[in-house]
C-alpha cells in the first residue's frame, strides 16, 4: 500500500506537471512556490505537534496531529498559481476560488485509512474555521475535533511569521500581538494565551542554545529555510 506522502505526491506532482504545461508559467518561480510552501507545511506540522503536547495530547496523538497538519494546505495544489501568488488582495471570486483548497485537500486525502486519513481530512477541510463561525464554511470550532484550533493557530502564526507576496514577514511581537486580538473572535481566550506562552517559551530555548552556537531546536523549528524575522 502507498504511503500517505506517496500518495498526496503523485497528484500534488501530476497538477503541477499539469499547471507547467497549460499555464506557460514560469517554472523557476513555481518551483520556489512549491519548496516554499513545502517547507512552510513541515513547519506548520512541526509547532503543531509540540503545540499538541503542550496541550496534554498524548505522543501518539500529537505525532497523528503533527502530521496530518503537514498536509492541511495539500490542496493548494489544485488552485492556480496566479491566485496563490497574487501580490495584493484577493477579488471576491477569486477568494471563493482559494477557499476550494480545503475542500480539494480533503478529497486528494480520500484514500487514506485509518486514523491518520480521518484526521488529516478534518485539518485540510477545516483548518479555515474560527470560534465565531465566520471561517470558510461557517463551521463554529465548537463543532470540530479538539485538535483543530490548535492547527489553525500554529498556521496563522507561521503564515504571519512567514513572507507573502502580497506581505512581509511580521515580527514576533506583532504577530502575536495580532493574536491576541483575535481572542474570542478566531480563537478562544484560553488557546491564544497557551500559544503565545508556548511560542516565547520555545525561542527563549532557541535563544538560550543559540548562545551555545548549537541551536537545533531553531533549526528543527524552521529548517533554515524560510526567513523568520
Ligand atoms: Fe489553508
Amino acid at each position: 500500500m502507498k504511503s500517505l506522502k506517496e500518495n498526496i505526491q503523485n497528484q500534488y506532482q501530476y497538477q503541477k506537471l499539469h499547471q507547467y504545461q497549460h499555464q506557460g508559467r514560469n517554472k523557476h518561480q513555481h518551483q520556489n512556490q512549491h519548496q516554499n510552501q513545502h517547507n512552510e507545511n513541515l513547519i506548520v506540522a512541526h509547532i503543531s505537534e509540540m503545540f499538541a503536547l503542550e496541550l496534554g495530547f498524548s505522543t501518539r496523538e500529537a505525532n497523528l496531529i503533527g502530521k496530518a497538519a503537514e498536509y492541511h494546505d495539500v490542496g493548494k495544489a489544485h488552485i492556480c498559481p496566479s491566485i496563490i501568488m497574487k501580490p495584493s488582495a484577493l477579488t471576491p471570486d477569486e477568494f471563493e476560488i482559494m477557499k476550494m483548497h480545503t475542500k480539494f485537500g480533503a478529497q486528494m486525502l480520500a484514500n487514506i485509512r485509518g486514523e491518520l486519513g480521518v484526521v488529516a481530512r478534518t485539518v485540510a477541510e477545516f483548518h479555515h474555521e474560527d470560534c465565531q463561525a465566520t471561517g470558510y464554511w461557517k463551521v463554529p470550532t465548537s463543532q470540530l475535533p479538539s485538535f483543530l484550533p490548535l492547527v489553525s493557530i500554529v498556521d496563522t502564526y507561521v503564515a504571519l511569521r512567514n513572507r507573502r507576496p502580497y506581505k512581509p514577514s511580521w515580527p514576533l511581537e506583532q504577530t502575536l500581538e495580532y493574536l491576541h486580538t483575535q481572542s474570542n473572535v478566531r480563537f478562544c481566550p484560553k488557546l491564544v494565551e497557551r500559544f503565545i506562552r508556548f511560542i516565547h517559551l520555545i525561542n527563549t530555548k532557541s535563544n538560550l542554545i543559540h548562545t551555545t552556537n548549537k541551536n537545533p531546536l531553531q533549526d528543527e523549528l524552521f529548517c533554515g529555510k524560510i526567513v523568520l524575522s
